[in-house]
């Protein structure tokens, strides 16, 4: 009799919780081969979520190379075949056997769930200086333009504390950095530019659309904040892009940046949390009118932080937590 093996990553909506792998052990009657599932709603988002994923396809091959991995998704758009080609092309995760898509049922087994935090590639981001151009503070924002990312919100914020700037502080630059996926994402941006005229902060503000990652990188080492706005986001790995490379974040004040990310380091803030417009303009204020040398220590326990994020991390977590299977595999 041959052991069948299941594991099921769920990303719950409800909490902060990150990303759940339950585990169970299947017996199975048929002489099937030993196989590998993940659970996975989204597989092609081309954002973070995808990114856990094929990076815990990667560790299960690593540790057992002849376990078959089999992917449900929930993606009605994406053919097998081409999330193995993404899976290659992008993470150069090879997959023994094309992903099966759809799935009906979602089974919970609380007994045998594991925490494991994302993995961030922040080893480029955490060498960059800290020190930053104190003439224009640069605040950039991150994130693709969907409706969810709230984009307008950190326009506002940005309008109202710029009404409120004292004089002798100096003018901050807004930079909008992020993809657009189709036509609405577009509209959404065109938007945007539209709203910055209004409020009359568009010789303040800069918008980059789609840019090459060195490109991404090029700016972030100039920004002295990085804003994220999403309610209710499951983890928020921009935001440990921004602290990774020294930008303080100023990030929503609810479920993966409140729970998990933009804690204290060592007894030292590491950033902010903000929920209104008033709120998300105080802390601007704050951290452009911080003495140098407290904003470096909060940018430095930031990129600290960071670190607990990594890619490395992921690893070893994810394969301390499937370890006890593959044991009870080969049992
Ligand atoms: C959880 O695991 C423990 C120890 O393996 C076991 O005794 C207990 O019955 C399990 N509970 C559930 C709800 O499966
Ligand atoms: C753009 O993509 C989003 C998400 O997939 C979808 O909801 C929206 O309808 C799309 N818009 C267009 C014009 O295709």
């Amino acid at each position: 009799m041959a052991n069948g093996f299941l594991i099921w990553a769920l990303i719950t909506a409800v909490s902060a919780f990150i990303l759940i792998f339950a585990l169970r052990v299947i017996s199975g009657r048929w002489n099937r081969k030993t196989a590998v599932g993940f659970f996975h709603p989204y597989t092609n988002d081309g954002g973070g979520g995808e990114r856990v994923l094929w990076c815990a396809v990667k560790a299960f091959q690593e540790e057992s190379p002849d376990l078959e991995c089999v992917v449900y998704s929930g993606d009605h758009d994406a053919s097998p075949q081409s999330l193995t080609a993404r899976a290659l092309d992008r993470f150069g995760v090879k997959l023994l056997h094309p992903p099966n898509s759809h799935i009906e049922k979602l089974w919970r087994i609380s007994n045998r769930t594991k925490r494991v935090y994302p993995p961030c590639d922040t080893t480029g981001l955490q060498v960059l200086p800290l020190e930053r151009e104190a003439k224009t503070p640069v605040i950039i924002s991150v994130a693709q333009f969907r409706p969810e990312k709230a984009h307008t919100l950190q326009l506002e914020a940005f309008s109202v504390a710029l009404g409120r700037l004292a004089a002798d502080l100096p003018r901050p630059k807004l930079q909008f950095v992020g993809s657009c996926r189709n036509k609405s994402d577009e509209e959404r941006l065109q938007n945007l530019q539209n709203k910055a005229i209004e409020l009359k902060v568009d010789g303040d503000v800069e918008f980059y659309k789609n840019l090459m990652y060195r490109d991404l990188v090029r700016l972030l080492a100039g920004a002295v904040a990085g804003f994220h706005s999403m309610t209710d986001e499951h983890f928020g790995i921009s935001v440990v892009e921004y602290m990774a490379a020294g930008a303080i974040p100023i990030a929503h004040n609810s479920a993966g940046p409140k729970m998990d990310i933009v804690l204290e380091e060592d007894g030292q803030q590491t950033g902010f949390l903000a929920r209104s417009v008033e709120e998300y303009a105080d802390a601007i204020l704050k951290i452009i009118g911080m003495p140098g040398t407290e904003r470096l220590k909060m940018a430095a326990a930031a990129r600290q932080r960071a670190g607990r994020f990594s890619e490395q991390r992921f690893y070893q977590d994810f394969k301390a937590a499937i370890r006890p299977i593959l044991r009870h595999r080969s049992q």
